[in-house]
């Protein structure tokens, strides 16, 4: 066996990305024939979730069961590090009894830290810097639609989070250009953006940060959006709601992208905020395509973390 490979950024998998896309399409073939894929089998997974969750949680969880494994849901309320067991000893001790642990964490440095002292791969259910799982879902699902990444314009449209993070290294390192439009002081993390824009020169790609919707999304092939106010930041939801208004993706908005642009967001939506009813009910939303395609990458990563498949 060789080290053990987590996944806490975008970063960890750059050399690999292209090739965990494939992999999440063939296993998404497979169980799409009804044919049993279980590299897993005899595996656990832990999922710590500090956070709430619909799509990590049941996407690792249903995934890990098809694969032949087995998953285990846990809270940190109910775990010891409740009552104070550091993230150190509890990522010794679970090393010793699963083959995998999941965590979605409000601090970047609790992921760094069950990482570097567990001995099992340890992957990043979404943190406060990035979501890498939702954008290898989203690039799988772009790659479905689009056929390739080739000549492909994303436009990100709303707050710069650890959504709008991952898609700015995603979009470097698959060959995508991309623009974000985020109001003044909601632009995303400045080390990342540079680590994006560092790759992308390499390929010769285009990333841009304005802060005008319209601009934006002017002969855009994706629109994407994700919500105003992220898990934890609760407090500002009124202040948010007021700065992001103009960043509505509205079928206005829409007129400004590509006649074939599709429109996704990794949900969950607040309707009528920072996206309308009519557009992600509307006939160029992928929104739930991309959902679903949540379960088949987390297979793929899965498989390549715990199987080296
Ligand atoms: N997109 C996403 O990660 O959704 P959940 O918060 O429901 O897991
Ligand atoms: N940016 C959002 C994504 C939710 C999946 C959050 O962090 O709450």
């Amino acid at each position: 066996m060789g080290a053990k490979r987590d996944l806490v950024s975008m970063l960890d998998v750059k050399d690999d990305l292209v090739g965990l896309l494939e992999l999440a399409g063939n296993i998404k073939n497979r169980t799409k024939a009804g044919e049993p894929y279980e590299p897993l089998r005899g595996k656990s997974l832990a999922m710590i979730f500090e956070k709430a969750s619909t799509r990590t949680r049941v996407s690792f969880a249903v995934g890990m069961t098809q694969l032949g494994g087995h998953a285990l849901f846990l809270s940190p309320n109910d775990l010891q590090i409740g009552r104070g067991e550091t993230i150190v000893d509890t990522a010794r001790v679970l090393s010793r009894y699963v083959d995998g642990i999941m965590y979605r964490a409000f601090k970047r440095e609790t992921v760094m830290e069950l990482a570097r002292n567990a001995s099992v791969p340890v992957i990043n259910g979404l943190d406060d810097k990035e979501h890498p799982c939702q954008v290898i879902a989203d690039l799988f699902t772009i790659l479905e639609h689009k056929g390739s990444f080739k000549e492909l314009k994303l436009a990100y449209v709303g707050d710069g989070n650890n959504v709008c993070n991952s898609l700015l290294l995603g979009a470097a390192i698959v060959g995508m250009d991309m623009t974000a439009a985020c109001p003044n002081g909601y632009e995303p993390d400045a080390e990342i953006l540079a680590t994006a824009r560092r790759l992308a020169k390499d390929s010769g790609l285009k990333i841009h940060i304005v802060d005008d919707p319209v601009g934006a999304v002017q002969r855009a092939d994706v629109v994407y959006t994700d919500v105003w106010v992220s898990m934890g930041q609760e407090k500002e939801t009124e202040q948010r709601e007021k700065v992001f208004r103009r960043y509505q993706v509205n079928s206005k908005l829409l007129e400004h992208a590509k006649k074939d642009a599709v429109v996704m967001h990794c949900l969950p939506a607040h309707r009528g905020l920072e996206i309308t009813d009519e557009v992600i009910d509307g006939p160029l939303s992928i929104v739930f395509d991309q959902a679903e395609n949540r379960l088949h990458a987390q297979k793929a990563i899965l498989s390549r973390l715990l199987a080296g498949v």
